[in-house]
């Protein structure tokens, strides 16, 4: 069965159309990211998931539970990190924990057990009994992960999870995500971290002005871009462009000390390129080939590039 199941949603406010018929479906077990620029209608989205906000048009399924008609059943499926955390800065990090515990109808001595694990699994231990108001934004981004999974949801719902974290909370807070997901956990994550969402995801979505405009596993999109791939040369003497006329080179130009030639075929370009210096009596100071990014597939979706 899908874990998340979105259909067709849509969201405008006033002349904005944030989200523009959006569907997403997402297999048990799965980790699901979308990424976008700023702007790009993630948060509203996450938001129509989650059930804090109504969709203008569409759906959502939480394990077979529909968000809007039955919104008590489907939020306690869920664990969720909203973009802005909402821990509550009066009370210490533990009753954070034993509060929201309570709230999911977990007993005394779970609650306890529980904050007590996970206060030691985000490395909270010692500060368990400090104000969150006296917290670090990564500390209390912990806090807001804990209150999360206390309930060890089934699925777990994160809003750019590790934005402005340092590279320790960062880690601890990927290690969670992944630790929840191996105990049998859906995550649908979104993130601007490119690197974290190939390093993460099953699935990756990116979206770009309320609309999804590529779906597939991280080595997937990259393929997709194998177009963008490059050789990048340079000699021991200047060359002009007309080196690098060949079929199979899509242009060339020049890269600070040396040329970049884009080609769908770096094999044979670089076969190319090394008869033509040797022709031309070049020596080849430097060559390198490069594999489509992830990065170049989101730049060239989002921006038209
Ligand atoms: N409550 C609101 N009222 C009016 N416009 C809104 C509201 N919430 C979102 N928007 C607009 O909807 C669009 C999508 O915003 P959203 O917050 O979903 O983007 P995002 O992808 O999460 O961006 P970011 O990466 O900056 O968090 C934006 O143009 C935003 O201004
Ligand atoms: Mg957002």
């Amino acid at each position: 069965m899908d874990a998340i199941i979105a259909r067709n949603l849509q969201k405008t406010f006033g002349p904005i159309t944030a989200v523009d018929d959006v569907s997403i479906a997402i297999p048990e077990g799965g980790i699901f990211g979308f990424l976008g620029p700023n702007g790009a209608g993630k948060t509203t989205t996450i938001r129509m998931i989650t059930g804090v906000l109504t969709p203008d048009a569409g759906s959502v399924r939480i394990l077979g539970t529909d968000v809007q008609e039955d919104p008590l059943t489907a939020k306690l499926k869920m664990g969720v990190i909203p973009e802005n955390g909402t821990v509550y800065s009066d009370l210490t990090a533990e009753q954070n924990i034993l509060l929201t515990a309570k709230f999911f109808g977990m007993d005394t001595a779970d609650r306890r057990k529980r904050a007590h694990e996970i206060l030691g699994q985000l490395g909270l231990l010692e500060r368990r009994n400090d104000l969150v108001r006296t917290f670090s934004k990564g500390m209390r981004q912990r806090i807001s992960i804990a209150c999360a999974i206390v309930h060890s949801p089934p699925v777990l719902v994160l809003d750019e999870p590790t934005t402005g974290l340092d590279v320790y909370s960062r880690r601890l807070v990927i290690d969670t995500v992944r630790q929840m997901n191996r105990g049998g956990s859906t995550i649908l994550l979104t993130t601007h971290n490119i690197e974290e969402a190939n390093a993460l995801c099953t699935t990756i979505s990116i979206i770009n002005r309320g609309k999804i405009v590529a779906t597939g596993s991280p080595e997937k999109l990259k393929k997709t871009f194998d177009t963008s791939r490059y050789v990048e040369i340079s000699f021991d003497q200047p060359v002009g462009p007309a080196l690098f006329f060949a079929p199979f080179i899509t242009r060339a130009e020049p890269w600070g000390d040396k040329w970049r030639v884009y080609t769908d075929d770096p094999d044979r370009a670089v076969k190319h390129l090394a008869r033509v210096a040797e022709r031309d009596h070049l020596a080849i100071v430097s060559i390198a080939t490069s594999n489509p990014t992830l990065e170049e597939a989101f730049v060239q979706l989002t921006t038209g590039a």
